[in-house]
């Protein structure tokens, strides 16, 4: 059933664009001495080697990070250097931080996190890195559920599934709707990816006319190998903080000449 593995992956293009945006926004959340929640459904396993077998078969990463890196996409100062160089100088050079590590860079001790994490090996190596937040090995929606809304108040949702279950598409935006209105203060971030059959189409057009305030970030990039279904990367982002617009549009550039 939870075949997807992330390491596969880590650091692509979509990695790229979905880290680009949750970084800057936990350093806007984080920029207010105001305690604040993070909550995750799907968090994977955390840290990712890019040297590691997985990562060195698809060379995914070469043409997200590793590019994004030499081409200047990402300022010293961006939100993702900063937690990119902070775990590159614990595990190493060939470190890719996953969304846990991302936040907990951000993160400060009076702050809540909470991490879903299905698959076991994946949990068991999240566990490893991830001392910071309360780890759930079980469904991130019904985790989410569970603890919506959260004290404290303030905080951030990431929903980042693997679409490995097709029915996500239709039950997500419903979903959505119910945290939205359990939690009205809440930033309720949902990443997808555009798949060259559009199959993100209904979704994303269901979520924006339920929300027509959000943001929603999109950027189309070749596909990492001949035949790969994945030519793009979506954000959905409810309540966005301040800033998240402008860097979705500073990335929206940039993917765009690729
Ligand atoms: C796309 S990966 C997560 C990547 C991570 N958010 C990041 O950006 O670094 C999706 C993860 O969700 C896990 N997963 C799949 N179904 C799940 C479920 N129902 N609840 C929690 N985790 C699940 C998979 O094992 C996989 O590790």
């Amino acid at each position: 059933m939870l075949s997807y593995q992330h390491a596969y992956h880590a650091g692509n293009l979509a990695d790229v664009h979905k880290h680009a945006l949750l970084a800057t926004a936990l350093s806007h959340l984080t920029a207010k001495p105001k305690p604040l929640t993070y909550i995750e459904t799907h968090a994977g396993r955390g840290l990712y080697d890019l040297g590691s077998e997985e990562a060195q078969r698809t060379q995914e990463a070469e043409a997200g990070i590793t590019r994004a890196l030499a081409q200047g996409w990402l300022p010293a100062d961006h939100p993702l250097s900063d937690a990119l160089s902070a775990v590159r100088g614990r595990f190493g050079p060939q470190a890719y931080p996953g969304s846990p590590l991302i936040a907990s860079h951000f993160l400060r001790p009076g702050d809540s996190a909470h991490l879903a994490e299905l698959h076991p090996a994946e949990h068991a190596a999240l566990s490893e890195v991830a001392d910071f937040a309360r780890l759930h090995q079980q469904d991130g929606f019904a985790m989410a559920n569970a603890l919506i809304p959260p004290l404290p108040r303030r905080g951030l949702l990431l929903i980042d599934p693997s679409y490995e279950v097709k029915a996500d598409y239709n039950r997500i935006p419903g979903w959505i709707a119910r945290m939205a209105r359990k939690w009205n203060v809440g930033v309720i971030a949902l990443w997808y990816p555009i798949l060259a059959d559009e199959r993100h189409r209904a979704m994303a057009g269901a979520l924006a006319a339920d929300h027509p305030q959000a943001l929603l970030s999109e950027v189309r990039f070749p596909p990492a190998r001949a035949g790969h279904g994945m030519v793009g990367s979506g954000m959905f982002v409810i309540n966005p903080p301040y800033g998240l617009d402008a860097e979705a549009e500073r990335l929206a550039a940039l993917y765009a000449g690729l």
